[in-house]
């Protein structure tokens, strides 16, 4: 978890067109942040970095559905309407970048968001990251700093709150290098009128299992840092509060930098906060340079895992896949001693590839997709060319090694390429407003008609493919019908077109199992892994086969051989 925004939440910038509104929105979408579009008034059916725009943010929900956060790169005299805009539009997040935003202008988004149950942050915030998963504003720049800056709040992490933009970047750096994660940085912004204060950030933290304490960086002026001990002394916020207080030197009606940082009238002084903020049991420091190291001691005394080892911190890159410490390994998480035993090689195989177990159904239909590319006999380009390096008197490495490297965009290629053919004819049809049928129709006229091949259709063996309809059976027992199974049905279709034309070319393995791939949201780029996982036992037995039967550098005829193994027998309590 984090709080507010991660890598799940539907994401529009308003302003996309301008110069930073476009800038930082690939910056956002390099570090994680899922960016779905734009709204420019005027400017609807652009796109931007191939995002579309619109003139309204009703006409993007219209179109992408529910949007769960809007940041705005609108300038500061047009931030009101367009964020109420958002507002109306059930956007529940919106988060306002620009400095200048008149308080009146501030007063009223607030009515609109309390009228519309929707939250805002700023104006006059430098934005939030959660980091690792996904940030929105301005924070951590460009996407390769910010995730060298931040260190992921995994398993848990601080929560930084801050009044400064500047520092709270400054505050996220320097706990990084003394090892603290961090869950979720906010900068609340520096005007007087506000969207979420400091103390609706310290409840959010406070509600979050991953975050293990909050770290503030409070200025003089406001009643923010007060309001915080207050939660505090009610026990509302329990979990421990490092704090670092600016403006110290500053005297009554200073104003500095920010709006929001003023003392008038006595009250929100420096000397105010740190008392209230002591008495209510948060550890203060005098100096902000003493707060990173503050933070880790605290973090020490709780025992939890917001702390980073020697090791995690002196290291220069991260791999999310498997962690190995000292009598254990844990793959994606998983203890592999719990694995081994309990959890099947095709569900193994999903969870390495996706990062999260499959349902027992999924499970079994990843490991019938592997079963059917086990082997598919002696004359495949992969078998072929292991056979034949065996017989130079290679070792078992080389050989696979070498039937491995054949399988590329011809020879196995086909899963990935058909899953792609297949997701362009959804996609197409939804932009077309066609059915699935129409739009498979228009492209096997179209292959006729150019004489191109489609990938996944038709065998130069089998007339139906044994192993489709299976996966299929399976497929549907995963759960992958309707609506949940665009691209099976979506291959059904080019089927039943290609059937029309009087010249039927059934899905073949490839074309099911790239169907069957796509539809459970693998990412395309692992399919051709996929199919090598599959097919390496095959070619160890070839291999091993060669070796032991076959005389060294004979002549391999691709085509005539023979099989002498068992006869056809039936798979002991084989489910139908
Ligand atoms: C918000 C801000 C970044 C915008 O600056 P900018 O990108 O240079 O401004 P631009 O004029 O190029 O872009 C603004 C875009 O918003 C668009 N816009 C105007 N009203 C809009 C609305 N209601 N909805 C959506 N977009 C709107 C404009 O049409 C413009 O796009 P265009 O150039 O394609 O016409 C700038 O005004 C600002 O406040 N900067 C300071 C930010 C800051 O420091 N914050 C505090 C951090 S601590």
């Amino acid at each position: 978890m984090a709080i507010l925004i991660d890598e799940t939440k539907k994401v529009i910038v308003q302003g996309i067109t301008g110069r930073e509104g476009r800038a930082r929105a690939k910056l956002m979408r390099e570090y994680g942040t899922n960016i779905v579009g734009g709204v420019t008034p005027g400017k609807g059916g652009q796109e931007v970095l191939g995002l579309p725009v619109f003139d309204t943010v009703q006409s993007a929900v219209e179109t992408l559905g529910e949007i769960d956060v809007s940041v705005l790169f609108v300038p500061a005299h047009l931030v009101r309407p367009a964020a109420i805009e958002a507002i109306e539009a059930g956007v529940k997040l919106v988060v306002l970048v620009a400095d200048r935003v008149p308080v009146w202008d501030a007063m009223a988004i607030a009515a609109a968001a309390e009228e519309h149950g929707a939250e805002f942050v700023g104006p006059n915030t430098l934005g939030i990251i959660s980091p690792g998963r996904a940030v929105v504003g301005m924070i951590g720049g460009r996407a390769e700093s910010a995730r060298a800056w931040f260190k992921p709040g995994n398993p848990a992490g601080v929560g930084i709150i801050s009044r400064s933009g500047g520092m709270s970047s400054s505050t996220g750096y320097y706990l990084g290098r003394a090892g603290v994660r961090i869950s979720t940085i906010v900068h609340v912004g520096g005007d007087a009128v506000l969207g979420l204060r400091i103390p609706d950030v310290a409840l959010r933290f406070e509600a979050d299992p991953q975050t293990e304490a909050i770290v503030l960086f409070g200025e003089i002026g406001s009643s923010q840092e007060e309001d915080l001990a207050d939660l505090m002394r009610e026990g509302r916020v329990t979990k421990p509060v490092i704090a670092y207080i600016g403006g110290k030197a500053a005297k009554e009606g200073t104003r500095f930098s920010h709006a929001g940082a003023i003392i008038e009238g006595g009250k929100g002084t420096h000397a105010g906060k740190l008392a209230a903020l002591r008495d209510a049991g948060a550890r203060v420091v005098e100096s902000f340079g003493e707060l990173p190291d503050a933070t880790a001691e605290v973090l020490r005394g709780l025992g939890g895992s917001s702390l980073m080892t020697a090791a995690e911190r002196d290291a220069v890159w991260t791999t999310a896949v498997t962690k190995i410490e000292p009598n254990r390994v844990a793959v994606r998480g998983y203890d592999i001693a719990d694995l081994m035993g309990n959890v099947s090689f095709g569900a193994a195989v999903y969870l390495i590839l996706t990062g999260e177990l499959p349902s027992d159904a999924v499970g079994r239909l990843m490991d019938a997709v592997l079963v059917s590319s086990i082997d598919h006999g002696a004359t495949p380009p992969s078998c072929l060319s292991a056979r034949t390096v065996a017989s130079t008197g290679a070792s078992l490495s080389q050989s696979v090694a070498s039937g491995i490297a054949s399988i590329n965009r011809h020879h196995g290629g086909a899963i990935e390429d058909c899953a792609r053919t297949l997701g362009s004819l959804i996609e197409d049809a939804a932009a077309e407003g066609r059915s699935i049928d129409e739009a498979a129709t228009a492209l096997v006229a179209e292959i006729k008609a150019s004489g191109s091949r489609i990938s996944g259709f038709g065998h130069r063996v089998h007339r139906k493919d044994p192993r489709t309809a299976r996966l299929f059976a399976l497929a549907t027992e995963a759960g992958l019908t309707e609506p949940n199974a665009q691209h099976v049905a979506a291959a059904r279709a080019v089927e039943r077109a290609f059937a029309a034309t009087g010249k039927p070319l059934p899905i073949n393995v490839d074309g099911a199992i790239g169907a069957i791939l796509a539809d459970l949201g693998i990412d395309p780029r692992v399919y051709n892994g996929i199919f090598m996982i599959a097919r390496t036992p095959g070619l160890v037995a070839h291999v091993a086969e060669e070796q032991t039967r076959e005389k060294p550098m004979r002549r391999i005829d691709p085509v005539r051989h023979a099989y002498d193994g068992p006869g056809l027998r039936s798979v002991p309590g084989a489910k139908p």
